[in-house]
């Protein structure tokens, strides 16, 4: 059985779905999932991009334990630099760096010949390897690459001291038969292939990101890179729970198993979900809504006679509990911390103390707690940005033959302001009151309302994603109220958007 490396790049291929963007805290915290979750690297940002990435690698590589930490770094002097500078305190680090291969790109977008970018890109392997041992090099578009000139380049590569050369379907251009044999090719053209790891990192352009990755193991490939909910640029990148659940359910026929804990698929799947605002769609293999649930009674008579009927894989396997009533009004603070020890949540003392705080406040609004109710709180917790504004007071009142009407107070650096606006409705009114308090000049983009759990007392959670001078972020607020929701998500969006300005 082969293990195949499972190289985790929601943070900067994932990142750059737009309204995606995530600041430094929510990284760190996607971070530490990813390590729970057992990936083996995780690129954690494009270092020379901005400040803010080159802080979150290196408070990546600081925090988080276990995984290989990455930056991304184009065949430039500048880029590699910024990038080790990013890296070096991580115990375990690696240099990523890449240059276009494609004639169409080396044509159109470098205007350079074939051996120019050959001579570049062995160079800055070579510069990356006299800071760090672990260095990928990815020829990118390498599937419209002319196939001499990739094993040419992957040969060259190898001997400047790449360990892990990784091919990217960059525009999702490939097939899985042809794609597979691309990398048989390679094993059996270049040379020197064995002192390498082949990756491929394949986008899903025609839906077949997933499919290309396993063509590419059963043809010896041993890296796969992937993100979680399959987001990332365009139509997003292989989505790691589908490739890592069909290599486990399908390991007769691959041979082969990854080091992932996948019973922390669901959680990180719905981690990444509420920080980057963007939502899986029902039928989503693996971590949609009704990927496990059964609606023909034809299925449902065979299930109930035997599971193996009608599913190929176990919901708790990848992590999902049926939702269950757990606590309540009653339940003291020693019952709150042993859900949240038996849900994988080590909290601090003063992490628990606020989150104790809001589950009380939690439990007067609401009978039952569920355990997704418990892990909205922590998110909610981990996800604060500084507060610019904040939520004081609000009153609304809306009815059939009466206008809209919101009062919101918010407090801005210690002074509070009140304001009264009207709208279509409550939540346009409450936003219409929001923007004239704080003045800020943000479009709404997105607006999102689901209930966490059951009942008509469920806790509600809204996404607003507001987007200002070609950047987008995603607020986020849970409350048993919507409205109330409503109004703590578009301030955590404004806070957030205040917070990229600074
Ligand atoms: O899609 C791509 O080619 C990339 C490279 C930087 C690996 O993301
Ligand atoms: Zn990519």
């Amino acid at each position: 059985m082969r293990t195949i490396r499972i190289f985790d790049t929601t943070l900067r291929d994932g990142e750059q779905s737009p309204g995606a963007a995530m600041n430094i805290g929510e990284k760190l915290q996607i971070a530490k999932q990813l390590a729970r979750l057992g990936v083996d690297i995780i690129e954690a940002g494009f270092a020379i991009t901005s400040p803010g990435d080159f802080e979150a690698i290196k408070t990546i590589g600081g925090e988080v334990e276990g995984p290989i930490i990455c930056s991304l770094a184009r065949a430039k002097d500048a880029d590699i630099k910024r990038a080790w500078e990013a890296i070096k305190d991580a115990p375990k680090r690696r240099i990523h760096t890449f240059h276009s291969t494609s004639e169409i790109h080396l044509k159109y977008q470098f205007r350079i010949d074939q051996a120019e970018a050959l001579r570049r890109s062995v160079e800055m392997v070579k510069l990356a390897k006299s800071y760090v041992d672990d260095v990928e090099f990815s020829p990118m578009d390498a599937t419209r690459t002319d196939i001499g000139y990739l094993c040419e380049v992957t040969e060259a590569v190898i001997e400047a001291g790449a360990t892990t050369v990784n091919i990217p379907d960059t525009v999702g251009y490939s097939i899985p038969s042809e794609f597979g044999a691309l990398i048989k090719t390679l094993h059996e053209r270049v040379p020197n292939i064995d002192k390498a790891i082949i990756a491929v990192h394949c986008h899903n352009d025609l839906g077949l990101a997933t499919s290309n990755s396993l063509a590419a193991v059963l043809n010896g490939a041993g890296q796969i890179e992937c993100t979680i909910n399959g987001i990332g640029e365009r139509a997003g990148n292989c989505s790691m729970e589908e490739v890592v659940m069909a290599l486990r359910t399908r390991s007769d026929l691959f041979n082969a198993d990854t080091n992932i804990t996948t019973e922390e698929i669901m959680r990180s799947s719905k981690l990444v979900t509420k920080i980057t605002g963007m939502s899986v769609q029902p039928n989503k293999a693996i971590v949609g809504a009704n990927a496990f649930s059964h609606e023909s009674g034809i299925h449902q008579d065979g299930l109930l006679k035997e599971k193996s009927t009608y599913e190929i894989i176990r919901p708790e396997t990848v992590g999902l509990h049926k939702t269950k009533y757990v606590l309540g009004k009653l339940s003291g603070r020693h019952a709150f911390k042993t859900r949240l020890g038996e849900l994988g949540y080590t909290l601090s003392d003063d992490e628990l103390n606020t989150a104790f705080e809001r589950f009380k406040k939690l439990a007067d609004q609401k009978k039952e707690i569920f355990d997704e109710d418990l892990e909205s709180l922590i998110a909610q917790e981990d996800t604060t940005v500084p507060e610019l504004y904040s939520l004081e007071d609000m009153h609304i009142s809306s009815g059939f033959n009466e206008q809209p009407t919101a009062t919101i107070k918010i407090k801005i650096g210690g002074e509070a302001i009140e304001k009264t606006e009207h709208g279509d409705g409550p939540v346009d009114a409450i936003f219409k009151a929001i923007t004239s308090i704080t003045g800020t000049k943000s479009n709404l983009i997105k607006y999102e309302v689901k209930a966490i759990t059951g009942g008509t007392d469920a806790l509600g959670e809204v996404v607003c994603s507001l987007e200002e001078d070609n950047k987008s972020v995603s607020g986020h607020g849970a409350d048993t109220d919507i409205i109330v929701a409503s109004a703590k998500a578009y301030i955590n969006a404004l806070n957030k958007l205040a917070a990229r300005k600074r």
